[in-house]
């Protein structure tokens, strides 16, 4: 890594602090760093630090005549392996999106042909608002790669989705982008193909403050999409409960019960593959209560339980809206093959990804060990990080509709 260079373009925000940690673990790691900071970023950190811990000049001024001395924006933009923006204010992604060049940080974003990769932060509601989810997109379809925002608690006090990924996750997304070349035409085999994928567990009320729910993380699922979404296919993630992000260009429609998700599902058809992951509770009680349960009133209540629907299966026998490959998921802890296998007739679907739950850290953890069972046989995949494991069923699904 040693002669490779970046250009960190740095926005305004509180989170801009995390800029100049990023900025030293780049020249840790022997990257050259030569920042742009813009007049919002000046507000919160300052140049010199800035300049300090790149061991280079900052650059800030579009119509610096000593700037455009030493090097003109053009060169400028060019003078670097790879663009990276943290943290990507709403307004820089939205100038970018747009072609804005009316200061340095957008003429420069304008003007590089260099791949570009931008760290989003801003308060939530900024965030998920339509004009800055169309201008990701368009960014996206760009070629503009993009580390996090992660969620959590917001320096304006709210929660959720936008807050700058930290400097080792920018940092090895950096690493990641250096190493790889920009994204070609078959690194994206399912640009213009639509998948579904469910996620996480259900929730089904009992009373205003109770319900049956399971311990389902949703990570393998959200993984799911967000490696569909990486290969280019335009991805609807069906999400029960669940505490993650949104990955990047994803589309997500957050439900709770068995029944919402099946209704949620259903809209987002047609598409050529659906992924059920979620672990979708087999029962509801009959009838809701309408106020808390008391304890007091004659002992524990008797519930009576229903069958919810079941989405893979219906799915699955939707006709010609039916996805060509539409993929379950079971969670077994006996015989799995076995079981997998007599769900894939039950529930006539094209393939069944089965796990074994009793193995520690499946569920609810980091890893999954997984087989494979088509019609034409059973592969038992090395146990792997979910991610990875998503990674690879995205490039199955690739090459199963290609
Ligand atoms: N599934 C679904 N809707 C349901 C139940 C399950 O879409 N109401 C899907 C899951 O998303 C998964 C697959 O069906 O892809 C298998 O889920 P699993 O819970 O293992 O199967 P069940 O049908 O519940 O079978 P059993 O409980 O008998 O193992």
């Amino acid at each position: 890594m040693g002669d490779k260079r970046v250009l960190l373009i740095v926005g305004g925000g509180v989170a801009a602090y995390k800029a100049l940690l990023l900025t030293r673990l780049l020249r840790k790691a022997g990257i050259g760093v030569r920042p742009i900071l813009t007049k919002a970023g000046a507000e919160f950190v300052t140049p010199l630090s800035l300049a300090a811990l790149a061991e280079d000049k900052v650059y800030q001024d579009l119509f610096s005549l000593t700037d455009e001395h030493e090097m003109g924006h053009i060169e400028l933009s060019r003078s670097a392996d790879l663009v990276v923006v943290a943290p990507a204010t709403a307004d820089l992604i939205a100038k970018a999106a747009n072609g804005l060049a009316g200061d340095l940080a957008s003429t420069t974003l304008l003007a590089t042909d260099k791949p570009v990769l931008m760290a989003p932060a801003m308060n939530v509601r900024m965030w998920l608002h339509p004009a800055t989810q169309r201008n990701i997109a368009t960014l996206k379809a760009d070629g503009v790669s993009f580390v996090g925002p992660d969620e959590g608690v917001m320096a304006c006090g709210e929660f959720g989705p936008g807050r700058l990924a930290e400097p080792e996750e920018i940092f090895a997304a950096i690493i990641a982008r250096l190493e790889d070349r920009p994204a070609r035409p078959q690194d994206r085999p399912l640009v213009g193909k639509r998948a579904l994928v469910t996620a996480g567990p259900t929730f089904e009320p009992i009373d205003p403050v109770r319900g049956i729910t399971n311990r389902s993380s949703g990570k393998q699922g959200f993984a799911i999409a967000e490696a569909l979404a990486k290969l280019g296919a335009e991805v609807t993630l069906v999400a029960g409960p669940v505490a993650l992000p949104t990955p990047v260009g994803v589309e997500r429609v957050d439900v709770e019960t068995a029944r919402q998700m099946l209704a949620a599902s259903q809209a987002a058809l047609p598409a050529d593959v659906g992924v059920f992951v979620a672990a979708v509770a087999d029962w509801r009680v009959d009838e809701t209560f309408g106020t808390k349960l008391k304890k007091e009133k004659g002992g524990p209540p008797a519930l009576t339980f229903v069958e919810n629907p079941d989405i893979l299966a219906t799915v699955s026998a939707t006709g010609p809206r039916r996805p060509k490959l539409v993929i379950g998921f079971a969670a077994e802890t006996d015989h799995v093959e076995d079981h997998a296998r007599a769900k894939l007739a039950r529930k006539g679907c094209d393939w069944i990804i089965a796990n074994d739950v009793t193995e520690p850290g499946v569920m609810g953890g980091g890893e999954n060990a997984v087989l494979l069972i088509t019609k034409d046989g059973t592969e038992r995949w090395d146990r792997a990080a979910k991610d990875e494991v998503a990674a690879q069923i995205a490039h199955r699904i690739a090459q199963a509709l290609a």
